[in-house]
Formats: C-alpha cells, structure tokens, sequence
C-alpha cells in the first residue's frame, strides 16, 4: 500500500516543509451544498500559494476525485500541455448528486507520491 500523504501531515515543519506541502496538496473548490440531480461543479486545484515544478523529470500525473470509496473521475496530465514553469494545476469535474457527498482529491506527482485533500462535506437539497 503506498502512503498518501497531505498537508497536515507537516504543518508542524519548517517553512520549507510546509511549501513542499502546500504545492503538493491537492485542494476542492467547490459550494457546500447541491441540488438533487442537478449538475454541480467541483474544482481541484494543486496548491495553494505554491506552485509544483512542471519539470520532465518532476511534475503531476493525474487527479482523481472520490466521494468516500467511489472513484468520481479522473484527469490524467500531460505536462508538456501546461509548459516547463511551475504552475497550479487545476481540474474541473462536474457531479449529479443524488445523496450528500464526502469529497477527497488524490493527486500523483511522478516524483513524491501521492497526495490528498481534506474531505469536504456538501450537503444535497432534497434527498
Ligand atoms: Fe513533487
């Protein structure tokens, strides 16, 4: 079993530690709360103030987006399509929820391993 690390795995660390997590750490944007069977957008984004390497040798492979067990979907990256400087990747899935959701993103840099996100809660209208 890989490990998977996230943010609060080194919030106790140095500067440095925490902006090698900060530009790891997959983060959902998305509204707290949906309609029942209505289109509802979410959006992964790699980083907050630190953006990853977009290097041959190091950059982000895919993003996955799971409600508790179930695979929602997934991007996978070609690194060359977003050029050689760093960057905050962002992917932008959008869900019919019929329940409420319990969201987490997983990312794969190529070179650290896989990152998550904290879950987030979104409560559906109507169920
Ligand atoms: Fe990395």
């Amino acid at each position: 079993m890989p490990r998977l690390f996230s943010y609060v795995d080194f919030a106790g660390g140095s500067d440095k530690v925490r902006n090698y997590a900060d530009k790891h750490s997959p983060v959902i944007i998305c509204n707290s709360e949906a309609e029942r069977n209505t289109p509802f957008k979410v959006k992964v984004r790699i980083g907050t103030n630190v953006k990853h390497p977009n290097a041959p040798d190091h950059h982000y492979e895919y993003i996955q987006l799971w409600n508790l067990e179930t695979l929602v979907g997934e991007v996978k990256l070609q690194r060359s399509s977003y050029g050689d400087n760093p960057v905050h990747i962002e992917a932008d899935f959008t869900i019919i929820p019929k329940v409420s959701l319990r969201l987490t993103a997983v990312a794969y840099c190529n070179k650290h391993g896989l990152w998550r996100s904290e879950e987030v809660f979104v409560k559906v209208e109507g169920e």
